[in-house]
């Protein structure tokens, strides 16, 4: 972290992937909400999402040992203090500029992709006690697969908040601190302090072949799962 500079430098940050994976799970995720509201015919898109979104999080999550420097875990995960001591200095005037995530979103991405990858595989079991049962539910009992429906209503709504905080958190840095994170989730470069920028030039590169692999095991893994009592009777 460094203290504001007046020379700010575009450098790489966000790899093709991280974009990639983030506007499709938006577009996913608003439409499996309101699917999953609305209900009805509505509830096979809802798990059509729901699927993709399974894949993009499974992907996402290897991605965070693999991937670019600033997708990776590693480089985004600090300790307690670090994030208390960022919290703080947050609401203080001035800026401290991050290459990849802060500490504080470091932690927020984790919880929304655990809480994403748990409501998503819950969803394969759940019952909606009408038509719609999940791909999985005839493997655990029907007093478990409608419990399992409800943790899935709340989670919807913990889901809700996250996303709330999380949006609200990058909008307090486009009109609060002026640092305009949305753009670079699209282009994958951020205005940078010169030294912070050279750091981000000479960070290591996502691999491209390795990322199609893992996305390719990771659609094929989800599609046996989903369709597994079809194939697999
Ligand atoms: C239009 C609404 C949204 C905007 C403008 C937005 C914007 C952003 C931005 C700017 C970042 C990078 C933050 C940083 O620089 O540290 C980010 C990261 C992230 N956002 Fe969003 N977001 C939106 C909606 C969502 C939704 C609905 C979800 C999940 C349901 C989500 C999940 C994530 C995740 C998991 C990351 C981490 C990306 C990664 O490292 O792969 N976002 N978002
Ligand atoms: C991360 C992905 C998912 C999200 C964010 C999500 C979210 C939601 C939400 C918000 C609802 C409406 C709850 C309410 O009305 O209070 C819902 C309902 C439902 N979801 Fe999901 N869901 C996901 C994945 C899945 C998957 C993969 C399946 C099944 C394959 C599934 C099956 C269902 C069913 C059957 C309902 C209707 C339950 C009922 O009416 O009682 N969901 N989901």
């Amino acid at each position: 972290m460094t203290k504001p500079d007046t020379s700010l430098i575009s450098a790489p940050v966000w790899d093709i992937f991280v974009r990639c994976f983030h506007w499709s799970l938006v577009a996913l995720f608003v439409t499996a909400v309101i699917s999953g509201e609305v209900g009805g015919n509505a509830i096979v898109w809802h798990m059509r999402c729901g699927y993709a979104i399974l894949t993009l999080v499974t992907f996402r999550l290897i991605w965070g040992f693999v991937g670019g420097e600033y997708a990776r875990f590693t480089s985004f995960l600090t300790s307690p203090g670090k994030t208390i001591a960022f919290a703080k200095s947050m609401f203080g005037k001035g800026h401290d500029y991050v290459v990849g995530h802060n500490p504080l979103g470091g932690w927020m991405v984790l919880a929304l992709l655990l809480t994403l990858a748990t409501q998503a595989t819950l969803g394969l079991f759940t019952n909606d006690e009408i038509a719609t049962t999940g791909p999985l539910a005839q493997y655990v009992s029907e007093a478990t697969s409608i419990r399992v429906t409800g943790i899935h209503h709340i989670l919807g709504k913990v889901l809700l908040v996250f996303v709330f905080l999380h949006v609200a958190a990058v909008l307090f840095h486009l009109f609060v601190k002026k640092e305009n994170l949305i753009r670079a989730m699209f282009t994958g470069k951020k205005s940078l302090p010169s030294e912070l920028a050279r750091e981000a030039e000479g960070a290591r590169r996502a691999s491209t072949p390795l990322g199609l692999a893992v996305f390719v095991l990771v659609i094929a893994l989800v599609t046996v799962i989903v369709n597994w009592p079809v194939w697999f009777k």
